[in-house]
């Protein structure tokens, strides 16, 4: 029998009754293991996530399948059969830490590798493209996904508002209001980077890449109806299903795969290849298989490992790095400056967020719950002439080509929000079809019916028949100056 102690290790002699003046009296100020117990209590949590609040978590590996050092010398990458640990959270976006997992929302799909050159963070969603196209919009547009700041509800004309009023959505809400806006659990999912991040060789040469993992589990999703009842019958349905197929050994694995475009193709090619809400044709790139991905461990602890995982965009090893993509450049703040509020300076010390492969040799000391020895009597300068860690000019990243006069450029100047979005509804069939204008007219008929009307407008532009099916299912007849356009 192993004896309970207080936090600083002394050795507790009752934890049922607490020290009290008399059988029925006051408890006393000296009672430290109470006032520990309770005070310590008090301080149980941490701010969850903004976004991305709830989720679950697991560890794997990556192997190599293809030799890709023709486009990368990232080291993790360097041979076929090397493997390198991950983990990779899973979540929801909008809805709170105790929200349900079957709830209609993009899923996250954030991987860290543990490489030899330290951890590389692709933080994806199960979807190939994003809302927006400016990060100055992110705050505005979350903001529209959670809660009215005078009723604490979730919000329609808020959703609405936004998306008719900002086309750049229409392709994403395609997807968010299709049968992949509910999938059947986190292991029926595919994960993209989304984003377009470079490739650089050992010569120096940029490539332009985009990430695809596709599930080896097939794509499963429920309807709208099934995602609500089982919202009600068991709101951790996906956290569940994972840690209990990995704990019975049936390890959920995706096969990775890569689009590649030469640097000098993104002048030339007809879509901008750094805006995140459009895809890239398969047919103009090719998806290139490169590996396979397994998780195989459940985490010990859901709070130290999961909660306390921190991803983020700028986490990248030579061989690997960003793009102009303005979301891409506003994320590269945004998840550090996140970690250090929600986890403290020193949250790269945690286990979960350490190095796995290497270790950290820096300067950096001190701060907040430095809980490790802190650098000891090391120099905590440098230059030093006492052998500290110096920078390796080998590992440099070739200058990145950009160009432009600084101004507030308007995104939307054009870009064409429709095409895409068209082609992916004309793509699913009218089975798919139907569920998904039945889904969008669900919740957008919850919105003032000038919202409707601007919201139809765009339908009508990706696809005639998109426009005429919501507006039918909507109850609405769409009004004749816009129908005319
Ligand atoms: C989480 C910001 C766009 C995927 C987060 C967090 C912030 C954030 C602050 C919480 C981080 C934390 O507390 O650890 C932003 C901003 C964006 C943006 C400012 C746009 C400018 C995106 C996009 C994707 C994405 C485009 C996917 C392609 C994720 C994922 C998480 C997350 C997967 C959860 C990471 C985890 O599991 O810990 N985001 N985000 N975000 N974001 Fe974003």
């Amino acid at each position: 029998m192993t004896t309970l102690t207080t936090a600083a290790g002394a050795p507790v002699a009752d934890n049922q009754n607490s020290l009290t003046a008399g059988p029925r009296g006051p408890v006393l100020m000296q009672d430290f293991h109470l006032i520990e117990k309770l005070a310590h209590f008090n301080r149980e949590r941490i701010p969850e996530r903004v976004v991305h609040a709830k989720g679950a978590g697991a560890y794997g590996v990556f192997r190599v399948t293809r030799d890709v050092t023709p486009h990368t010398k990232a080291s993790f990458l360097s041979a076929i059969g090397k493997e390198t640990e991950v983990f990779l959270r899973f979540s929801t976006v909008g809805g709170e830490k105790g929200s349900a997992d079957a709830d209609r929302d993009p899923r996250g799909f954030a991987l860290k590798f543990y490489t030899e050159d330290g951890n590389y963070d692709l933080v994806g969603n199960n979807t190939p493209v994003f809302f927006i196209r400016d990060p100055l919009k992110f705050p505005d547009f979350i903001h529209t996904q959670k809660r009215n700041p005078a009723t604490n509800l979730k919000d329609p004309t808020a959703v609405w508002d936004f998306f008719s009023l900002s086309p750049e959505t229409m392709h994403q809400l395609t997807i968010l209001f299709s049968d992949r806006g509910t999938p059947r659990g986190y292991r029926h999912m595919d994960g993209f980077s989304s984003h377009t991040f470079s490739w650089i060789n050992a010569a120096d040469e940029r490539f332009w890449v985009k990430y695809h993992f596709k599930t080896r589990q097939g794509i499963e999703n429920f309807t709208a109806e099934q995602a609500a009842r089982m919202a009600g019958i068991d709101p951790d349905h996906a956290t569940r299903d994972l840690f209990a197929a990995i704990a019975d050994g049936d390890f959920p694995a995706w096969t990775v795969s890569v689009q590649i475009m030469p640097e000098l193709e993104a002048e030339r090619y007809a879509i901008n290849p750094f805006d995140l809400t459009k895809v890239w044709p398969h047919a103009d790139y090719p998806l290139v298989e490169i590996g396979e991905l397994a998780l195989n461990r459940n985490p010990e602890n859901y709070f130290a490992e999961v909660e306390q995982s921190a991803f983020s965009p700028a986490s990248v090893v030579p061989g690997i790095s960003f793009s102009p993509d303005k979301m891409l450049q506003g994320r590269l703040f945004a998840y550090a400056d996140a970690h250090r509020y929600r986890l403290g300076a020193n949250h790269g010390h945690l286990p979960v967020n350490r190095p796995h492969a290497t270790e950290a040799r820096n300067y950096q000391r001190d701060g907040a719950m430095r809980f490790d020895g802190n650098g000891g009597g090391r120099p905590n300068y440098e230059p030093n002439s006492f052998g500290g860690p110096t920078q390796d000019p080998s590992k440099a990243e070739p200058p990145l080509r950009i160009s432009g006069d600084a101004g507030r450029y308007d995104h939307r100047e054009g870009n064409d929000d429709y095409a895409q979005a068209g082609a992916l509804f004309r793509l699913i069939g009218a089975e798919a079809q139907a569920r998904l204008m039945g889904n969008i007219a669900g919740s957008l008929g919850q919105a003032p019916a000038a919202i409707q009307q601007r919201q139809l407008r765009h339908f009508l532009a990706a696809d005639p028949a998109y426009g005429h099916g919501v507006a039918q299912r909507l109850g609405v007849t769409i009004e004749s100056a816009i129908a005319a356009e």
